[in-house]
């Protein structure tokens, strides 16, 4: 196996601090010594210490959904990848859509997010995907390849296998549209031949790239079984601990 499968956990903004650790406890009771399988849930910012505690000696990992890139200062509402470090985090979801879309971000700015990340030892899973709008128009590859290599400007060749890509089809994100298998598999295919035009063949065999949107246990084992697909970055089925629990098994089971 080359690539180990990989299923993250994006609780957006979802989850007290108490209901956060409840969530975590229910996983971590199920599956929290599961090791074939990378296993990341990512609480929002105020459920990251109490997250972190249940997840202490548990093969389960804490990571956040966010990051700044500047290492502090006058950035009020801001978090820095140091602050997430003291927390324990070890990856951070950077460009998600609803940031990119609600926030403004562009791939300049996350591209400087990713650097900082890779910089703090933390690993930053980067998302990347096309709006209906530009499905229908035809560029969904073309706007993968900018949110790629925009977001990857200046990762170095010792750095990329600590990257992870999530592609999250803007669409298919919280609307129950998950993407077919053949759609998800050939922008897989394609942002694996854009890291093996970067980075050359063996690196790009090495980056794990997971689907994001509507993914599901009913719909993941087809998905996972995908040459290209190496997890999944999950929302709405991330917020009950029996959805999540049966996603990795479903990653379990697809080796
Ligand atoms: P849903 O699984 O709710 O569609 O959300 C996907 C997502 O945005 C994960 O980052």
């Amino acid at each position: 196996m080359i690539r180990k499968k990989l299923i993250a956990g994006n609780w957006k903004m979802n989850k007290s601090s108490a209901e956060a650790v409840t969530l975590a406890k229910d996983i971590v009771e199920a599956i929290g010594r599961e090791t074939s399988v990378d296993i990341v849930l990512c609480p929002p910012f105020t459920a990251l210490e109490s997250v972190g505690r249940v997840l202490e000696g548990q093969s389960v990992k804490l990571g956040a959904q966010n990051v700044h890139p500047e290492k502090s200062g006058a950035f009020t509402g801001e978090v820095s990848a140091e602050m997430l470090r003291g927390l324990f985090t070890t990856h951070v979801i950077v460009g998600h859509s609803e940031r990119r879309s609600y926030f403004g971000e562009t791939d300049a700015f996350i591209n400087k997010k990713v650097l900082t990340s890779l910089a703090n030892q933390l690993k930053p899973i980067l998302c990347v995907g096309e709006t209906l709008v530009e499905r229908e128009g035809g560029t969904t590859l073309a706007v993968v390849q900018r949110h790629v290599e925009g977001g990857l400007l200046g990762v170095t060749k010792e750095q990329i296998t600590t990257v992870i890509i999530a592609y999250e089809p803007v669409w298919a994100i919280g609307t129950g549209k998950v993407a077919s298998t053949e759609q998800a598999q050939e922008v897989h295919a394609y942002i694996r031949d854009l890291l093996t035009k970067l980075y050359g063949a063996p690196l790009a065999q090495k980056v794990r790239i997971l689907y994001g949107g509507s993914m599901k246990p009913a719909n993941a084992p087809e998905l996972l079984a995908q040459k290209d697909i190496d997890g999944g970055l999950i929302g709405g089925a991330a917020l009950e601990s029996r959805s999540f629990v049966d996603l990795v098994k479903s990653a379990v089971a697809a080796g």
